[in-house]
């Protein structure tokens, strides 16, 4: 009779399967616990004959360890799925944790508007060594031998030629070696913007570092005229600071073009009315410009009489620093994440 009823219980927690812990507490009430079916049984086997009662007893030692056995399975075999099941271990009541997403640097943002802007008139991107030949930085772009801007205080030599040619090896000054570079390697028409890294021996200041960033770009071709030049410009005031910006040429120097001219465009913060931006005249300078020197094209290995171009040059944190109003350069290398995260989702 007992034999029958433990058999019966041996083949139903031999079956029962436990998903939760519910269940899981359910199976110990039944079996293992004090007031279980294990438990009465075993109370039960004192009404047992005295001979059967060893037999019976070593049953019910069976049936007591299976079902604890088998209460440890399950109860391991929980733990574990709710240590990877996310809805066991993560709290779903909680606030949610702000998404902590980077952001570009605005100098990057910049970049990137300006190659685009330039890049929808036909103009394609260049790029070119910052550790440079005085050739391509200076002497192909017509600077003269004893011209100011190869003195020590503006320009990292790497070294220094003893001799009568000039061989010094200097970080560029400018991007416009690569101008060099791209004329000396490929025929008219050329069509180009460089933006690059440029190094100059100033003391860093909010106004002046020794390392920065410009555009260049060329574009020398049969008839290139003033006229395209400053087209190309005013086409990109407009697109880069607002359908409403005009432009203005002061007349300028630059050993490399001629007649060179210096760009400025209505101030977009006070829209011309004078603003400390704009020191009170209405007008920012944006970039250098000018017509290629024919000494330039020629140096280069392009006949100047049947070409020309133009060439212009800006300031990448130049411009940055109009478009946010940002009023120290020294913010953009100072990585304060303060500054960089007012430029999320720019
Ligand atoms: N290379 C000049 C500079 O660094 C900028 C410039 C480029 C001016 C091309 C005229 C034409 O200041």
């Amino acid at each position: 009779m007992v034999t029958e009823r433990v058999k019966e219980l041996i083949s139903e927690i031999e079956q029962i399967t436990v998903d939760s812990k519910d269940q899981l507490e359910a199976f110990r009430l039944r079996y293992i616990s004090k007031k279980g079916v294990v438990t009465e049984l075993f109370e039960g086997l004192k009404n047992i004959p005295q001979e059967d009662r060893r037999a019976v007893g070593q049953e019910l030692n069976t049936l007591k360890n299976l079902a604890q056995n088998r209460f440890q399975e399950f109860n391991a075999a929980i733990e574990s799925a709710s240590d990877t099941n996310p809805e066991m271990v993560i709290d779903l009541t909680l606030p949610v944790v702000p998404n902590q997403q980077g952001s570009l640097h605005p100098l990057t943002i910049v970049r990137r508007r300006i190659i685009e802007i330039f890049e929808r008139m036909g103009f394609n991107v260049s790029y070119g060594p910052e550790i440079e030949k005085d050739w391509y930085n200076f002497s192909a772009l017509n600077f003269a031998d004893n011209h100011p801007a190869r003195e020590m205080q503006d320009t990292f030599f790497i070294s220094k030629s003893e001799g009568e040619v000039k061989d010094d090896m200097l970080l560029r000054t400018h991007t416009s070696n690569v101008q060099v570079r791209l004329m000396e390697r490929q025929k008219p028409p050329i069509r180009s913007i460089m933006p690059g890294r440029v190094f100059r021996n100033e003391a860093i200041s909010a106004r002046a570092h020794c390392v920065f960033h410009q555009v260049e770009g060329l574009y020398v071709d049969r008839n290139v005229s003033f006229k395209d030049l400053k087209d190309t410009l005013y086409h990109f005031a407009k697109e880069m600071f607002g359908k409403e910006s005009k432009i203005r040429l002061r007349p300028s120097y630059f050993p490399f073009t001629e007649p060179s001219a210096e760009i400025d465009v209505t101030c977009f913060i006070c829209k011309g009315k004078g603003c400390n931006i704009c020191k009170y005249t209405g007008w920012v300078e944006i970039a250098g410009s000018g017509m290629v020197d024919p000494n330039v094209l020629t140096n280069c290995g392009i006949d100047s009489e049947e070409y020309t171009g133009f060439a212009f040059g800006m300031g990448i944190e130049r411009i940055t620093m109009l478009r946010y109003g940002i009023n120290d350069l020294r913010l953009f290398t100072e990585n304060d994440v303060r500054f960089l995260r007012q430029f999320e989702g720019a």
